[in-house]
């Protein structure tokens, strides 16, 4: 394990000159990142509109004309938004023809939520062989990621449930970016060595892991720490501030996803016993607005992210 753990870790942590031990090691720490984020422009196109499209919706300042007008600059995302707010995840029965519809009938907060999932979709979809993932394996995890921490969150009592979506739905993009790198570094570095989860692989092969280098990728992209904290710690949960509700939220939606195993299993094929699952997982995240609601939660998700499965084109 590093000297600076995740969960200790802050992308937005400004490098620092003093020759105090800890500030070297957060120097070094920030410059790993940054090696791996300095090319990610080739890797990644860069999400501009639908980054311009959050910040403008973070603005309580701006109109809904102007942020209209901003999507409306990109035909894909219109058409993607299009689709989604058709989908049976929304349950209209009259159709939705344009964005102005999106907007009066489903509200603000849902054009930024289908905003971000448009822009994200495009990232996640490819397949990222260092980690196993086919094509889409990634994007469905981060989806389902994304529409059970939402959920879980209203049930807290949290307002921001729309920057909890969008931080569970890019809590995995460093994945997308140490792909390569890491795969080259398994070929280069051959070692018997056992390692008991991919960050601990991922920190031995690259000195970082996705958690650290997904959040230094958003926090580039100007992104707020509002989503670049829960996603550099979604793999040490809330534990650094027990306060950090987000963080923990974050890290349990990404537990339940895999225990489910959503990547691989078609929607009709979920299966998920409340009892059955306290009973073995005693060890999982947990806080008491979940444990009380768990049934109703993972009923709505189910409903929800089967809903949410034609998405894509
Ligand atoms: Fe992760
Ligand atoms: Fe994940």
């Amino acid at each position: 394990m590093d000297s600076i753990s995740a969960s200790t870790f802050s992308p937005t942590t400004t490098p620092t000159l003093s020759h105090n031990k800890n500030s070297h090691r957060i120097e070094k720490v920030m410059n790993v990142e940054k090696k791996y984020i300095a090319d990610v422009d080739r890797l990644i196109p860069r999400p501009d509109i639908a980054l311009e499209v959050l910040c403008l919706a973070q603005d309580s300042s701006s109109s809904v004309a102007e942020l209209a007008k901003k999507i409306e600059h990109d035909p894909n995302m219109t058409a993607n938004m299009l689709r989604m707010a058709n989908s049976s995840y929304f349950g209209h029965m009259q159709e939705i023809t344009s964005l102005k519809d999106i907007i009066v009938r489903l509200g603000l907060d849902m054009v930024k939520i289908l905003a971000i999932t448009s822009a994200s979709a495009g990232i996640l979809t490819s397949p990222q062989q260092a980690y196993d993932l086919e094509p889409r394996a990634l994007w469905n995890h981060s989806h389902a990621c994304a529409v059970l921490a939402e959920i879980i969150a209203r049930y807290a009592n949290l307002d921001n449930h729309y920057t909890i979506y969008t931080a569970a739905l890019l809590h995995d993009i460093g994945k997308v970016v140490l792909n390569k790198p890491l795969l080259s570094a398994c070929a280069a570095k051959k070692t018997d060595k056992k390692f008991s989860s991919i960050l601990e692989l991922e920190r031995f092969m690259l000195q970082t892991d996705h958690a650290r280098v997904g959040a230094a990728l958003l926090a580039a992209w100007g992104l707020p720490e509002s989503i670049t904290i829960p996603v550099a710690r979604h793999h040490s949960g809330g534990g650094i501030k027990p306060n950090r509700l987000d963080v923990k939220i974050i890290s349990l939606a990404n537990f339940l996803v895999e225990s489910i195993g959503i990547r691989s299993l078609m929607p009709e094929d979920f299966h998920f016993d409340v009892d059955e699952f306290l009973r073995q997982n005693q060890e999982s995240p947990d806080f008491s607005s979940f444990s009380a609601n768990m049934a109703s939660i993972m009923e709505e998700f189910f409903t929800r992210f089967t809903g949410a499965d034609l998405i894509l084109a």
